[in-house]
C-alpha cells in the first residue's frame, strides 16, 4: 500500500522530531559541544618568538632574574615583589606599592598566562613580554635601577656570568637578554587545569550545578564573553566599563581615539579568585562585588562599552557567575624559589 505524501511526510517529521529530541537531549546531558570545547581549551603550546625559544637554560635563569632583589636600585624590590606567587602572581594589594614605599596608580595583574596576551600592561603599551620586563626594572616608581648599572652589576657575578653564557651565548649580558631570559620564565607560568576544564573535558561532576548556571548566564543573560572569550577568557581588546572614581585615561594615552578614553585591557579570568582586589585601580574587593557592577550597566556613562548595560540577574544568577568564576581557578602550581648566585 501506498502512503499519500502528505502521511510519509508527518511520519518523517516526527521521526525527524524524535531524533532532535533525543539527540539534544543527549547533548543537554552531555553539557558541551564540540565547538564549545573547541573555544575554550588551552592552545597546544603558548606562543613564543623565533629569536628566544624556551631552552631550560633560559627559563632557570629568568625564573633567577625574576626573584632576584638586586635588579632593583635598591636591592630590595624584586620582579616577585609584586608579582608573588603565593598571591597568585600579583600583590593582594589595592594598587601597586613600588621603591621608596611610593603607592602607585595602579593595581598589579598576575603574570598567570601572560604568554598568551596579545598586548602587556593594563593600556597594552608593550607587545611582547621581552619588552615588558626591562620596564619596571627601570621606571622609577617601581625598580628605580639603572640599566648600565645593572649589566656591570650581573657581570660581577660569576654564577650570573656563566647562567647567560649557557642561555644565550655570544649575545651576553644586555639589557636585550635580561628581558629575553625573564620572558621565557615567564611562559612557564601558566595556569593550573581547573575544573572548568575538567567539565569542558566531559567530567560533568567537576563543576557543580551554580557554576554550570554561572557558565550558561556568563554566555546569555550576562554577556561576559562578548569580551571575555576564549582560553583565556580575554577578547585582548580594551573597554571603558564605566568604573566610579578612576581618573586614569587608559589605552587613550597610547591610542588617541575617543573610544579609548578610560579604557582598559580585558584582564584574564583565569585563577581569578587569587588575585583579589579587582579593576586596574583594585577598587572591587570581591568577585560578588564585580559582577554587581556589571549587573548595575556601570557607574560612569560617560564613553561607556557599548556592551555594558542594565542585565537584571537575580542575587542566585550573581552568585551563579561567582561561582562559575570560582570554577576557573585550578589548582595553584607550585614553584620552588631559586637559589641566587652570589659574588662569591
Ligand atoms: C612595584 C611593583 C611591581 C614590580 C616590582 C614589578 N611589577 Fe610588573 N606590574 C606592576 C604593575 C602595577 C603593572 C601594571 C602597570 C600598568 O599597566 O601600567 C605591572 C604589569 C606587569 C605585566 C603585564 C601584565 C598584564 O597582564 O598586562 C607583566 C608581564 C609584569 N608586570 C612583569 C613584571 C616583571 C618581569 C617585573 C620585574 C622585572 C615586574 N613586573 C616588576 C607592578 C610591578
Ligand atoms: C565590555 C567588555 C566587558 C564585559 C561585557 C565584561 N567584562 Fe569583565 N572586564 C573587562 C575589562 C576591560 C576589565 C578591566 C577594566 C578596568 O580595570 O578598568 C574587566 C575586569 C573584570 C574582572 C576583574 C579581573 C581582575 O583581574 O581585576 C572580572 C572578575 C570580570 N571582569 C568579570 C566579568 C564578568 C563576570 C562579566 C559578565 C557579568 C564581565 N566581566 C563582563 C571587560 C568586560
Amino acid at each position: 500500500m501506498r502512503m499519500s505524501t502528505n502521511i510519509r511526510e508527518r511520519l518523517i517529521f516526527s521521526i525527524a522530531g524524535l531524533m532532535l529530541v533525543v539527540f539534544c537531549g543527549s547533548a543537554f546531558a552531555a553539557g558541551v559541544s564540540k565547538e564549545m570545547r573547541a573555544a575554550f581549551t588551552r592552545p597546544a603550546k603558548a606562543p613564543e618568538p623565533a629569536d628566544n625559544k624556551s631552552t631550560p637554560a633560559r627559563v632557570a635563569l629568568g625564573k633567577a632574574l625574576f626573584f632576584d632583589p638586586r635588579l632593583s636600585g635598591s636591592n630590595f624590590i624584586s620582579c616577585g615583589t609584586c608579582h608573588n606567587p603565593a598571591l597568585g602572581w600579583s600583590d593582594g594589594q589595592k594598587t601597586a606599592i613600588g621603591h621608596g614605599m611610593q603607592v602607585l596608580g595602579r593595581a598589579t595583574p598576575t603574570v598567570l598566562n601572560t604568554a598568551y596576551q596579545r598586548f602587556q600592561f593594563w593600556d597594552g603599551r608593550a607587545r611582547t613580554l621581552e619588552e615588558q620586563a626591562v620596564g619596571p626594572i627601570q621606571a622609577a616608581g617601581e625598580m628605580n635601577q639603572n640599566m648600565d648599572e645593572l649589566v656591570a652589576e650581573l657581570k660581577a657575578i660569576p654564577g650570573y656570568v656563566s647562567m647567560f653564557d649557557k642561555a644565550y651565548g655570544k649575545e651576553g649580558i644586555s639589557e636585550k637578554t635580561i628581558g629575553k631570559a625573564i620572558a621565557a620564565f615567564e611562559r612557564t607560568v601558566v595556569s593550573s587545569e581547573a575544573p572548568f576544564d575538567r567539565w569542558l573535558k566531559g567530567d560533568k561532576k567537576a563543576m557543580n550545578q551554580s557554576a554550570q548556571r554561572g557558565f550558561d548566564l556568563f554566555r546569555g543573560k550576562a554577556n561576559c564573553v562578548s569580551c571575555h572569550q576564549g582560553f583565556n577568557f580575554t577578547d585582548d581588546g580594551f573597554h571603558n566599563l564605566g568604573l566610579k572614581g578612576s581618573e586614569d585615561e587608559g589605552r587613550f594615552a597610547i591610542k588617541a581615539i575617543k573610544s579609548m578614553k578610560g579604557a582598559f585591557k580585558t584582564p584574564t579570568l583565569r585563577d581569578v579568585a587569587l588575585t583579589a582586589p579587582y579593576m586596574h585601580n583594585g577598587t572591587y574587593a570581591t568577585l560578588e562585588e564585580v559582577v554587581e557592577h556589571y549587573n548595575r550597566g556601570g557607574d560612569v556613562t560617560e564613553n561607556l562599552d557599548p556592551n555594558m548595560r542594565k542585565l537584571g540577574l537575580t542575587k542566585q544568577e550573581v552568585k551563579d557567575v561567582v561561582e562559575f568564576m570560582r570554577a576557573l581557578t585550578g589548582k595553584p602550581v607550585s614553584i620552588t624559589v631559586p637559589h641566587l648566585p652570589t659574588v662569591n
